[in-house]
């Protein structure tokens, strides 16, 4: 396999950048968790970065617990259905949950998300993501308590965040270049279809806010 950095067309937040972030965002929910101990609630695979960086700066006592959703069929997450492959292991209800998300795009994952923990009657339920692109937003009634950066209309991969199963282990958040999109876009990876969408949507791919020009028409499902 090439570098993985020689993929990047331009590194947006440096790892020191992103654990001081980390450490703000564990200073607010540490003050406002004071006294308690919340479970903090995320998304496999790619939030799972973020979550163990965010518990080991925070200075109240806490849980994890995961999910894991695939989008139907390989549909586009834009429908907003997506199904529940892994349930969390533990009970919410009177919980102090907050769901941590890697990144917020259109929010309809993030929407889905809490409209089934909603459900099961926690004491209070909040969403802390790293990233935000308010750009796409469809759900435009998402409450994000706490938000790492806010993020622009570009593909991003590193720190948890994937193209097809790659990059995620890069330790900054980086721009892929067009080119690696529009290649990956005209070959398949091999196992990529309903049962594992694993290639990831680059934003403005499809949809009124296209922007990168190069991006292919539909590079897969979006990977949540
Ligand atoms: P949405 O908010 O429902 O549109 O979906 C958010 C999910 O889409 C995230 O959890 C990511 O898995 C994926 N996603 C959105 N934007 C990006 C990106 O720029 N790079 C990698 N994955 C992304
Ligand atoms: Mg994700």
């Amino acid at each position: 396999m090439a570098d993985p950095l020689a993929d990047i067309q331009e590194i947006l937040f440096t790892e020191e950048q992103i654990t001081r972030r980390v450490r703000d965002l564990a200073g607010a929910i540490s003050r406002d968790y004071a006294g308690r101990a919340p479970l903090l609630v995320s998304v496999l695979k790619g939030a799972v970065y973020f979550l163990t960086d965010l518990t080991r700066a925070l200075a109240v006592p806490v849980e994890i617990d995961f999910m894991a959703i695939t989008t139907y069929g390989g549909a586009k997450v834009q429908s907003g259905v997506v199904r529940l492959i892994k349930d969390l292991d533990v009970e919410i209800t009177g919980r102090d949950v907050v769901l941590v998300e890697d990144i917020i795009d259109t929010g309809l994952t993030a929407g889905y998300l809490l409209r089934l923990l909603q459900a099961r009657a926690p004491a209070s339920l909040r969403i802390c993501t790293l990233l935000d692109r308010p750009y796409r937003r469809i759900l435009e009634t998402l409450e994000i308590a706490y938000r790492g950066f806010e993020v622009p209309d570009r593909f991003l991969v590193g720190y948890g965040l994937d193209y097809r199963e790659r990059y995620r282990h890069l330790p900054f958040i980086g721009v892929l270049k067009n080119e690696v999109l529009a290649v990956a876009a005209a070959s398949p990876p091999a196992g990529s279809g309903a049962a594992s969408p694993s290639a990831a949507e680059p934003p403005g791919a499809s949809g009124p806010a296209a922007r990168a020009k190069d991006a292919p028409p539909d590079a897969g499902a979006p990977d949540p």
